[in-house]
C-alpha cells in the first residue's frame, strides 16, 4: 500500500519513509540545561527512488549525520512557524523500497527548546537538586530530536539516558549502571510497543518511588511520597482491572504515575509506562483520581490506537473521556457517569461560546491545514464533542452491542493510527455484520457528515440528572441574598458536585456581592482547601463578585501552580478586574511557568514575551 501524508502538522516526508526503531542516547546536562547525544534510527524506505529523508526539527543544534556509517549531506531549512525547520538529509543512490537505513544524528537541544522545562534547585520543593521534565504533545518532540513528529508514525524506542539524578522515561527500565565518574548513572529503558514521537518522555530529579499496586508505582519528591502514595493506592489497580474488562488486557507492563513539580502545565499526560501528573491531584481527599483513570484509559485510546493527526484528535480524547467515565460508572454507578457527562456538556458549551458557534475549532474534525498550531486549536471540544458522539452511538445501538464493538475496534487498530473515516467504516461494518435488522436500520440513520463537520453544539442528549439537580438546587438558593448557608449544605457532596455548585454560581447573570462571596468561601471552607480545583472555582466566584480581599489570594495561587487549567482562566479573570495586578503577577511568575503555559498566558493577557 502506498502511504499518504494525512497529517498537516508535520514537515517530514513520512509517506516515503517510516521510522521503525529509535535509540535516543542522551546525557542530561543540568548546568547547561541541555540534552546532548545521539539518536539512531532504523528507517524503512516505503517508496522507490526518494532521494531525501525530511525530518521535523525545532531549535536543535545538529552536529553531524551519517547513514550506514558514512557521513551524509544534510541541510537545515529555514524555520517557519509553528512547524519548525525541516531537516533534509540526502540518501545514497540505490536504496530500494523495503530497505532499512541506519541513520545516526549527533545533536544537542538549545535554550529555545519548547519540550523541556528546567528547574533550578531553588525552584524545587526541597531546594536540594535541579529537575527537568519533558512534555512533547502535541508537536514539541521535534525540539528534542529530529523525528517524524506525527502521530501517524509509530516507532519502538530504546532510551539510553545518563544523568546525575534519577531518570524516568516512557519505557520499561531494564538496566541502571553507575558510571566510572561515580557521579552519573546510565539508565536504559525499552519501549517495545511502537509509539508516536509525542509519547517520548523524560524526567530527571530528586525522585523517590513507592508501590501503589501490583503493577504500579508512584514517583515524586521524597518529601511528597507519602501523600502521593495515599492518594492513589486505593484506586489504581481497580481502574486497571475495570479498563481491562472493557477493552482487553493492559499491554505496557507497568502502569506508573510520576507526580511532577507544580509548574507541570497539564492535569495529566499519558506517557506510556509513566503517566505524568500535576501535584494538584494530591489534594488529600482522593477527589481528583479521575484524572488518573483518564490517563490510564489512554493506554488503549491514544497510545495503542492513535489518531493519525491532530485533526482527528477526538479519536484520542473523546474515546478516553468515554472510557474514563465508564470506569467511573463501574465504581460509583451510572448516575455518576451522567453527572460527569453533564459537567462535560457544560464545559463544551463554554468552549463553544468562547470560540463562537460557527468557529472551525468547534467542529469534531477541525481543519488544521496551512500552519495552524495544534496548541492554539486545543480546547475541550475534541474531548466532549468526541465523548458525546460516542455516547450517542452507544445509546443508539444499545450498551450490550456497543460493549462488543469496543474490543473489536481496539483490537483492529492496536499499534496503528487511524482517521475518523476508518472509524466510521469500522463502526458500520461491525454493526451491519451483526445480522440484526433493527440495528442496521438505526446505524443507517447516522448523520456522519453532520457529526464530523457541523460547528457548534451537537444535539443535546437526555441525562440522568440525579446528582446535578442537588447542585443546581443549592446554587439556586444563593440567588436569594437572605439565604443563610451552613456547612451542612455540602456535607454529602463529592468534589465534583461542589465544583458544579460553584460554577453555577459563577454563571449567575448578576454576580454575588463581595460580602456574599466571602460568606460562601468561609462557610464552605473553600479558601483554605487543599483541593486546588475547588479553590480556583471559588476564586472565579470571588473575582466575578469583585471581592478585592480575594485578589491577593488569587495572585498567590498563580505563583504556586502552573497547571494551565487554573492559570489561564484565573489570569484572565484577574485581568478583567485588576489589570495592573494581573500583569505584575504574570511578570513575577513567568519564570516559574512552563514555556507552553508562559506563551499561552502572554497571549491571553495581550503582552509580549
Ligand atoms: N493528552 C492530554 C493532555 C494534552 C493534550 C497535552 C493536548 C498536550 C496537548 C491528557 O490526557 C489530558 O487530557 N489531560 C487533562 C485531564 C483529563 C482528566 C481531561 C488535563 O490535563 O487537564
Ligand atoms: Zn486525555
Amino acid at each position: 500500500m502506498v502511504a499518504t501524508k494525512r497529517d498537516p502538522s508535520t514537515l517530514s516526508n513520512y509517506a516515503s519513509w517510516l521510522t521503525k526503531h529509535t535509540t535516543a542516547t542522551f546525557t542530561i546536562d543540568f548546568d547547561k540545561q541541555s540534552l546532548k547525544g545521539r539518536v539512531d534510527y532504523d528507517i524503512l524506505s516505503r517508496s522507490q527512488g526518494e532521494r531525501e529523508i525530511v525530518l521535523d526539527t525545532s531549535y536543535l543544534d545538529i552536529a553531524s549525520i551519517s547513514i550506514g556509517g558514512s557521513e551524509a549531506k544534510w541541510e537545515l531549512k529555514d524555520r517557519s512557524e509553528p512547524l519548525g525547520s525541516p531537516l533534509h538529509i540526502s540518501v545514497p543512490e540505490g536504496v530500494a523500497e523495503g530497505d532499512v537505513l541506519k541513520l545516526s544524528i549527533e545533536l544537542q537541544t538549545t535554550k529555545h527548546c519548547t519540550a523541556l522545562q528546567w528547574l533550578t534547585p531553588a525552584q524545587t520543593s526541597n531546594k536540594k537538586h535541579p529537575y527537568m521534565f519533558s512534555q512533547c504533545q502535541a508537536i514539541h518532540a521535534r525540539s528534542l530530536f529530529p523525528c517524524q513528529d506525527t502521530p501517524d508514525v509509530k516507532s519502538t524506542y530504546t532510551f539510553n539516558i545518563t544523568s546525575p539524578l534519577t531518570v524516568i522515561a516512557s519505557g520499561v527500565l531494564t538496566t541502571e549502571t553507575l558510571n566510572k565518574d561515580d557521579v552519573t548513572t546510565t539508565y536504559i529503558f525499552e519501549q517495545k510497543v511502537p509509539i508516536p514521537a509525542y509519547l517520548f518522555a523524560l524526567a530527571s530529579g530528586d525522585i523517590a518511588t513507592a508501590r501503589i499496586g501490583s503493577r504500579s508505582k508512584v514517583a515524586t519528591g521524597p518529601e511528597e511520597l507519602h501523600d502521593a502514595k495515599w492518594e492513589l493506592e486505593r484506586d489504581i489497580e481497580k481502574f486497571i482491572e475495570i479498563a481491562e474488562k472493557l477493552v482487553f488486557p493492559y499491554r505496557w507492563g507497568e502502569y506508573n504515575v510520576l507526580v511532577l513539580p507544580p509548574s507541570f502545565p497539564y492535569g495529566g499526560m499519558e506517557n506510556p509506562v509513566y503517566t505524568f501528573a500535576t501535584p494538584t491531584l494530591i489534594s488529600g481527599d482522593r477527589q481528583n483520581v479521575d484524572v488518573i483513570a483518564h490517563e490510564l484509559a489512554h493506554s488503549w485510546s491514544g497510545n495503542l490506537v492513535t489518531s493519525c493527526s491532530w485533526e482527528h484528535f477526538w479519536l484520542n480524547e473523546g474515546w478516553t473521556i468515554y472510557l474514563e467515565r465508564r470506569i467511573g460508572a463501574a465504581l460509583h454507578g451510572e448516575p455518576e457517569r451522567d453527572f460527569s457527562a453533564i459537567i462535560g456538556w457544560k464545559a463544551l458549551e463554554d468552549s463553544i461560546n468562547q470560540y463562537g458557534a460557527d468557529h472551525e475549532y468547534t467542529k469534531l474534525i477541525p481543519n488544521l491545514q496551512d500552519g495552524v498550531d495544534p496548541d492554539d486549536a486545543f480546547s475541550t471540544v475534541p474531548y466532549e464533542k468526541g465523548f458525546h458522539f460516542l455516547y450517542y452511538l452507544e445509546k443508539l445501538v444499545g450498551r450490550d452491542s456497543f460493549d462488543k464493538f469496543i474490543p473489536h475496534y481496539f483490537t483492529k487498530y492496536a499499534e496503528k493510527s487511524l482517521d475518523s473515516f476508518e472509524f466510521k467504516e469500522t463502526f458500520l461494518s461491525f454493526f451491519n455484520g451483526l445480522g440484526d435488522e433493527e440495528i442496521k436500520k438505526k446505524v443507517a440513520g447516522i448523520d456522519w457528515e453532520g457529526r464530523f463537520y457541523t460547528p457548534g453544539l451537537p444535539p443535546k442528549p437526555e441525562f440522568d440528572t440525579t446528582y446535578a439537580d442537588q447542585c443546581y438546587a443549592l446554587a439556586e438558593k444563593w440567588k436569594d441574598p437572605s439565604f443563610t448557608p451552613s456547612p451542612e449544605d455540602i456535607a454529602s457532596f463529592s468534589g465534583n458536585q461542589k465544583l458544579v455548585v460553584l460554577e453555577a454560581i459563577q454563571n449567575f447573570e448578576s454576580p454575588l456581592s463581595a460580602d456574599r462571596a466571602r460568606l460562601l468561601g468561609s462557610t464552605y471552607d473553600l479558601v483554605s482547601s487543599k483541593n486546588v480545583d475547588l479553590k480556583a472555582a471559588y476564586y472565579r466566584v470571588a473575582l466575578a463578585a469583585k471581592d478585592t480581599s480575594s485578589y491577593q489570594g488569587v495572585a498567590d495561587l498563580l505563583g504556586r501552580v502552573g497547571r494551565m487549567k487554573f492559570v489561564r482562566p484565573l489570569s484572565r479573570a484577574l485581568n478583567k478586574v485588576d489589570r495592573e495586578l494581573a500583569l505584575a503577577t504574570f511578570e513575577r511568575n513567568k519564570g516559574f511557568y512552563h514555556p507552553i503555559c508562559r506563551a499561552m498566558v502572554a497571549k491571553d493577557l495581550g503582552v509580549e514575551l
